[in-house]
């Protein structure tokens, strides 16, 4: 289940080459582009923990070919499990993406804010005990709620809508918390909406892949309340390199940065471009009761990223989304 190589500025190997790291939720979407990222740069060892609840071992397959990479299936919302995984290496980088989604919250909202905060306290406790020197903290614009102005930075008031949202703030706290209190070296990436190949498709499918997948089932396609509540897409290719430059800045510790594309979509527009990357412009489409908590607009104020690690987003909507659409086509892509 390979995607194209991402080619990785020259400034960004120089400090990646050679270093180790521990990447949690590294099979899910997000976190297998990332190890392919670190690999790309020159990674020394990358250490996959991930329980495949909805991560998956094809996501890396290429990536576990090599001898720098391994993946530990495990849980690491359990007490003392993912110290175990790790027995007594130690790292120089850890990427925390493990993370129960968000659809998930409106079903079983207290298992969903205990566990995903659990994970980023166990990591943070790997952290203090000297496992590793810098965590790279995955945060969600969803934290933000719907936006108060537009576009939105790292100041906007943070009115988490969904409890997922809320345990997302939570992790972001206790991660600071650690570099106020331990000194542990902190940095959060705040991604908008990451879409590309290889994400979710199953359960708790997002909206690019939940599209595909009514497409090619020739079920009508689904969107929830009236189809304007926008969102700010991002590539998983910017995601990632915004992530290793930041990772890679000294500067941009103690920080919280946001990573999308600066660009505002409606979910309709979305729909409709998406129809045409598939070629089927006049698929049916039926709108559905609207998602509880649901967010009604978000757009990125990069310019902080961008100041601190150079992040430039290059990847336009439409690019990002045939990309997409020929990997969910192509044999590299998951049949169910
Ligand atoms: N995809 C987006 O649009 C987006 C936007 C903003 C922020 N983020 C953040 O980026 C990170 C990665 O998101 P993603 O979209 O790749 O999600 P994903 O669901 O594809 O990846 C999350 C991974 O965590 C693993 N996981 C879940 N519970 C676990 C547990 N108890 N122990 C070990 N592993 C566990 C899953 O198996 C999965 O592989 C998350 O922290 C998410 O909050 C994602």
């Amino acid at each position: 289940m390979s995607a194209r190589p991402l080619d990785v500025p020259s400034w960004i190997r120089d400090r990646v080459a050679g270093r180790t790291a521990l990447v949690t939720g590294g099979a899910g979407f997000i976190g297998s582009h990332l190890v392919d990222g670190l690999l790309a740069a020159g990674i020394a060892r990358v250490h996959v923990a991930d329980d495949l609840s909805l991560g998956r071992r094809e996501n890396v397959a290429a990536a576990l070919e090599r001898p720098e990479v391994r993946l530990t299936v495990v849980d690491c919302a359990e007490d003392g499990a993912l110290a175990e995984a790790i027995g007594g290496e130690r790292y120089d980088l850890c990427f925390n993406l493990a993370v129960i989604p968000l659809p998930h919250s409106l079903v079983d909202p207290a298992a969903n804010v205990n566990r995903n905060v659990a994970m980023t306290t166990a990591v943070c406790e790997l952290g203090r005990a000297g496992r590793f020197d810098r965590l790279v903290q995955f945060s969600s614009s969803e934290v933000y709620g719907t936006a108060q102005r537009a576009p939105m930075d790292e100041t906007h008031p943070l009115r988490a809508h969904t409890p997922y949202a809320a345990a997302k703030a939570a992790t972001d706290l206790v991660a600071s918390s650690y570099a106020t209190t331990f000194g542990l070296e902190v940095v959060t990436v705040r991604p908008f909406n990451t879409y590309g190949e290889r994400q979710n498709d199953a359960a708790y499918a997002g909206l690019i892949p939940a599209v595909i997948g009514r497409v090619r089932s020739g079920a009508p396609i689904e969107i929830h309340g009236d189809g304007l509540q926008t969102r700010d897409m991002t590539h998983v290719d910017d995601t990632v390199l915004g992530t290793l430059a930041i990772a890679s800045t000294d500067a941009a510790l103690g920080l919280t940065l946001n990573l999308g594309s600066g660009r505002e979509a409606s979910v309709t527009e979305m729909v409709g471009l998406l129809l045409e990357a598939l070629g089927v412009p006049e698929h049916p489409v039926e709108h559905v009761e609207a998602r509880p908590g649901d967010v009604r607009r978000l757009l990125a104020d990069t310019s902080l990223a961008e100041r601190v690690a150079g992040y430039r987003p290059t990847v336009s909507l439409r690019d990002g989304l045939a990309r997409t659409v020929s990997w969910y086509a192509s044999a590299a892509a998951p049949t169910r």
